[in-house]
């Protein structure tokens, strides 16, 4: 069993990014500018987005966080979203999800400059994936692929089983494994909270999928011998031996289901510091233009 592990993996992406950043300075360029929009004061939310700030220090990036209360009325932030459209020196545009009940996301959304949308959630950049042209492909699904791609795990032709239909992880990843790519290649079946039997289909499995945040959904009995093990859960539940209270724990019984895997992410260390790796490479790439000019 071989540990896919998303800290070193983030790392070397970050590294990548940060010598490449390096390059557009010498060379008179200017540094790639992410803008972060957060709305409220959510917990989760705000350790994510300055997360993501600090993240741009570190790879030499700009960065602006625009904090807005939650009583910020939908048209404020759609203007909010406007300004920053027509802002030349900014290059990505992320707004924190989830957003409070009286902002439509979808409007957000609809609203944003598609060739900003560092997070690949625009219908734009969603067809764009689909179809197979280039996009920012959503972060998640993008660190997926990634560790796929740099532990050399074999896709072709095998049987990818997605647990979970999300626009986020779900779907966007079924999408990527099915492709004409590598990774990809894949036979793939989502299955999702009406699946019948989902251990049968789970067990057929030589790549499983599971984003669904239902903490140790996925069972030794449920997994076939040799398969690739990809947990995208990162949910907090009670644990009184930490100072903080909490821990996180993903969608697969780790400690039962790890010595039958071939390969297999920890959770947390897996999937999730791969997340904003791949955000600063979306960001990258639209400071470069590469994927809309
Ligand atoms: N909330 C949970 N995941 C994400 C993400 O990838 N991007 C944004 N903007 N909000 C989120």
């Amino acid at each position: 069993m071989i540990l896919l592990d998303g800290k070193k993996t983030s790392e070397a992406i970050q590294s990548e990014i940060a010598a490449e950043v390096v390059k557009i300075k010498e060379q008179g360029g200017k540094a790639p500018h992410l803008a972060a929009i957060l709305v409220g004061h959510d917990g989760g939310s705000m350790t994510y987005v300055n997360n993501k700030v600090l993240a741009c220090e570190r790879v030499g990036f700009d960065s602006t966080l625009l904090h807005y209360e939650t009583d910020i009325t939908e048209e404020e932030l759609l203007n909010k979203i406007r300004e920053i459209n027509e802002d030349a020196n900014i290059d990505g545009l992320i707004v924190q999800l989830p957003l409070p009940k009286h902002i439509n996301p979808n409007m957000v959304l609809e609203v944003m400059d598609y060739k900003k949308d560092v997070d690949g959630f625009h219908p734009v950049n969603v067809g764009r994936m689909v179809a197979g042209l280039p996009a920012y492909l959503p972060a998640t699904p993008y660190g997926i692929m990634q560790l796929l791609e740099r532990y050399n795990i074999d896709t072709f032709g095998k049987h990818c089983v997605v647990v979970g239909r999300s626009n986020i992880v779900g779907t966007p990843i079924s999408i990527l494994m099915s492709k004409c790519t590598n990774p990809g290649e894949a036979t793939v079946t989502i299955c999702h909270r009406n699946t019948v039997n989902l251990a049968h289909h789970t067990r057929q499995a030589d790549i499983l999928i599971v984003a669904v945040g239902k903490p140790g959904l996925i069972t030794e009995d449920m997994v076939k011998e040799g398969a690739v093990v990809i947990d995208v859960g990162t949910t907090r539940v009670p644990d009184a031996t930490r100072e903080r209270g909490w821990r996180l724990r993903g969608d697969v019984d780790f400690e039962k289901v790890a010595p039958k895997c071939s390969y297999i992410t920890p959770v947390p260390g897996g999937v999730g510091p791969l997340t904003i790796a791949m955000l600063l490479k979306n960001t990258l790439r639209a400071a470069k233009k590469e994927v809309h000019s």
